[in-house]
């Protein structure tokens, strides 16, 4: 006698090919869970335009005369008892695994002299959908040390920037201009960054952050590619491949200046703003 069980999953599958089908035919092709909430939660990441929360149980076909999946965004967000979210996305945005596609094609680099020096390759670290993005300069030695960005003394005043904006590393995506320590901490040269940079651009089309913050001269003068003075590019929101960029005072010079954190508020208040709408 044929498993009853066999025969339920058989029946499941073929509604899944055909709902799949219908998703296809409307421009939806990729789908990820909700990195930004867990399971449990139902609220839609912020930023993501295409959104619908998929219930668990039997799958059903759309009517006709049912809202597209984009379209029921809000009310499907109202269904709080579903047990599970996940979260179709058009093809616009980001496939799952775009990040991590990035950091496999890095490998153990050996593209600049800085793989002799270096202990770790410093990717880059917090959500793979972050609306935010903050970009430093280069690893220093305890982010060399530990692999990750923005974790020594300037990284801990970081953190206290983003948690003073209501968010949270988790909730934000940290990177630096270039993935591996200069010794001494020197200035990075042309040719290391020619090298990286590639590497940064695709985190950045990866992720499609809606606002860059450039932390300090060097970051704020590569991405820009001008050699302006920070003080002339800061609290300014500049054009960089279409995301809005706006350069601040790094963390660290805010260590030797403590009077310019005021400043840096300032700008860090205008990402906010331009983050709500
Ligand atoms: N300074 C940077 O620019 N980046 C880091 O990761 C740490 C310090």
């Amino acid at each position: 006698m044929e498993d009853p069980r066999r025969k339920e999953l058989a029946a499941i599958a073929r509604e899944m090919k055909a709902r799949l089908s219908w998703y296809r035919q409307e421009g939806i092709d990729t789908w990820r869970r909700s990195a930004a909430t867990p399971m449990s939660a139902h609220v839609a990441p912020a930023g993501v335009g295409r959104t619908m929360l998929i219930e668990e149980g039997t799958p059903r076909m759309p009517n006709q005369n049912e809202p597209r999946p984009y379209e029921s965004t809000e009310q499907s967000l109202l269904a709080a008892e579903a047990p599970s979210v996940l979260f179709p996305i058009a093809s616009e945005t980001t496939p799952i695994g775009a990040l991590p596609a990035v950091r496999d094609e890095i490998g153990d680099c050996r593209r600049c002299k800085l793989c002799s020096t270096r202990k770790n390759i410093v990717f880059g670290t917090g959500s793979p959908t972050a609306q935010l993005m903050f970009v430093g300069e280069a690893p220093g030695a305890d982010e060399d040390a530990q692999g990750e960005p923005f974790v020594g003394r300037a990284g801990q005043l970081l953190t206290k920037m983003i948690q003073a904006m209501g968010l949270s590393r988790e909730e934000v995506y940290i990177a630096n201009i270039i993935k591996c320590r200069p010794p001494e901490n020197r200035n990075p040269q042309p040719d290391e960054i020619a090298a990286c940079s590639p590497f940064l651009l695709k985190q950045i089309e990866a992720i499609r952050p809606k606002v860059i913050c450039a932390l300090g001269t060097f970051s704020a003068q590569t991405l820009l590619e001008t050699q302006q003075k920070i003080s002339a590019l800061r609290g300014k929101f500049h054009d960089y491949h279409g995301v809005k960029l706006l350069p601040t005072f790094h963390p660290a010079y805010l260590l030797r200046n403590p009077n310019e954190k005021k400043t840096v508020w300032e700008d860090l208040k205008k990402i906010m703003e331009e983050l709500k709408k």
